[in-house]
């Protein structure tokens, strides 16, 4: 998610004979704003380090979803009773799920492959599994599948990156570009992204049509220290991992991007989880990313970035309400994204650009990705919730995996219907 104001809770909660972050006693309320007014007060309340909003979308109407310590209920209650907003309380106690689902997870410690050179959805997938599955399929998958590793974590872990064709060898073909986990705690985006890439791999006979013109390539997880913290210290973990000071840790990726880099909704204190970094690519993994996308200049016609969670469809630009000039374009493709899933499913996404539906934010690779790197058609997927914020049942994985991949096969579908039309005019 977007935004979250709140000071990491390492500051002031962890124990340091525990390793992990507890949420003993902390709720997660659920509300609307229906009006300005409500708007106002909630807009307020987020500037409140006490309070991590996980969500806090522009239209009214929208769940809103908050997390609070016990020491600050009281007041929070308070004052959402007195601008008559009425809530529900969605979890009574985020610290005790989160130890449940830890135990869950780790279950299956062994248990990555149903068979060699496959992945299982029955659990979050770790970095090193990860890595080993990506590894597996370009061995067994070798005339079709190349992986690569665009650079290193802070604490040296290999960024990889799976190229996927379809094996004719013909060079320089147009890319479709995805990543997933710049925001650690966002667990079901890297699962998503195995997910298609399982699906472009394994499935390749019912998938060919998608990389006939075009190969992928997809970055799976491409915040590895974060999202291993955020398995082992701090479910909430959502930044980098390289230190700022003394006190405080990690960068918000997708603030760090140098467009538009710290003007809005963005932190420049060093313990805030929306972090804009110390200078504008401040991190190697963002810098990874942004030489990856230029590396495919001219090439790339779609990025995508996965993240969870609000059923959100996104396109720029975060730094301004204003919108680019093909927006109607990107518009229209997103739509085919979220009807295809409509149909399919039932669930409903939001369709705009970030700054008008969710919040306006600037430094992400989404802008970037548009402004510099000049890939026509950006977006930001926000995968579904299942009623748990960034804790998808294990149980859900796989469905809300294969919901995300009907989404992205009818965008790509109509990203390379357009772009053909657009080869054929020239
Ligand atoms: C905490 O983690 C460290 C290193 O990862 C380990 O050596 C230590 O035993 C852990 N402590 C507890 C209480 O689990
Ligand atoms: C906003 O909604 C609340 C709750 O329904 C209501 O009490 C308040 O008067 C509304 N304010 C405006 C300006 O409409
Ligand atoms: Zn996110």
């Amino acid at each position: 998610m977007f935004l979250k104001l709140a000071v990491i809770a390492t500051l002031c909660c962890t124990n340091a004979l525990a390793n992990f972050t507890s949420y003993e006693g902390y709720k997660v309320y659920e509300f609307t704003a229906e009006n300005t007014t409500q708007q106002k007060t909630l807009e307020n309340l987020a500037q409140n380090n006490a309070y991590d909003f996980f969500t806090l979308p522009r239209i009214f109407g929208l769940p809103i979803r908050v997390l609070v310590a016990p020491a600050d209920q009281l007041q929070f209650q308070q004052t959402l009773e007195t601008s008559q907003i009425a809530y529900t309380t969605v979890n009574e106690n985020f610290g005790q799920s989160v130890e449940v689902e830890r135990k869950l997870n780790s279950m299956y410690p062994k248990q990555r492959n149903s068979a060699p050179g496959s992945i299982s959805f029955n659990v979050y997938q770790r970095y090193d599994a990860i890595t080993a599955y990506l590894e597996e399929l370009s061995k067994t998958y070798s005339s079709r599948v190349k992986v690569t590793s665009i650079g290193d974590s802070y604490e040296k872990r290999q960024l990889h990156a799976i190229t996927i064709t379809n094996g004719d060898g013909v060079a320089n073909k147009n890319v479709i570009l995805m990543d997933a986990g710049i925001h650690a705690r966002e667990w079901i985006a890297p699962a998503a992204a195995l997910y298609v890439i399982q699906q472009l791999v394994e499935n390749y006979e019912q998938n060919s049509h998608l990389l006939a013109n075009y190969d992928w390539i997809i970055v799976p997880l491409i915040n590895p220290d974060g999202y291993e913290y955020s398995h082992t210290r701090d479910r909430l973990w959502r930044k980098t991992r390289k230190p700022v000071t003394i006190f405080c840790d990690g960068t918000d990726g997708n603030r760090n991007f140098d467009f538009h880099w710290g003007e809005i909704a963005t932190s420049s204190h060093a313990c805030a989880s929306t972090f804009s970094g110390s200078s504008a690519f401040s991190e190697p993994e963002t810098q990874a990313l942004r030489d990856l996308m230029h590396s495919l200049s001219g090439r790339a016609k779609f990025y995508l970035s996965l993240h969870s969670f609000g059923n959100y469809l996104l396109y720029p630009w975060g730094y301004t309400s204003e919108l680019p000039e093909n927006w109607r374009d990107i518009d229209d493709i997103a739509r085919a994204g979220a009807t295809a899933i409509k149909t399919a499913t039932g669930t409903d996404y939001t369709v705009g650009s970030t700054s008008n539906v969710l919040y306006p934010a600037s430094g992400g690779s989404l802008d970037y990705a548009l402004a510099k790197a000049k890939i026509p058609v950006p977006m930001v997927m926000e995968l579904p919730s299942a009623g748990q914020q960034f804790d998808p049942p294990l149980s859900k994985i796989e469905e809300l995996a294969f919901e995300t991949w009907i989404g992205i096969k009818a965008i790509a579908e109509k990203i390379i219907e357009k772009y053909k039309l657009v080869d054929e005019e020239n």
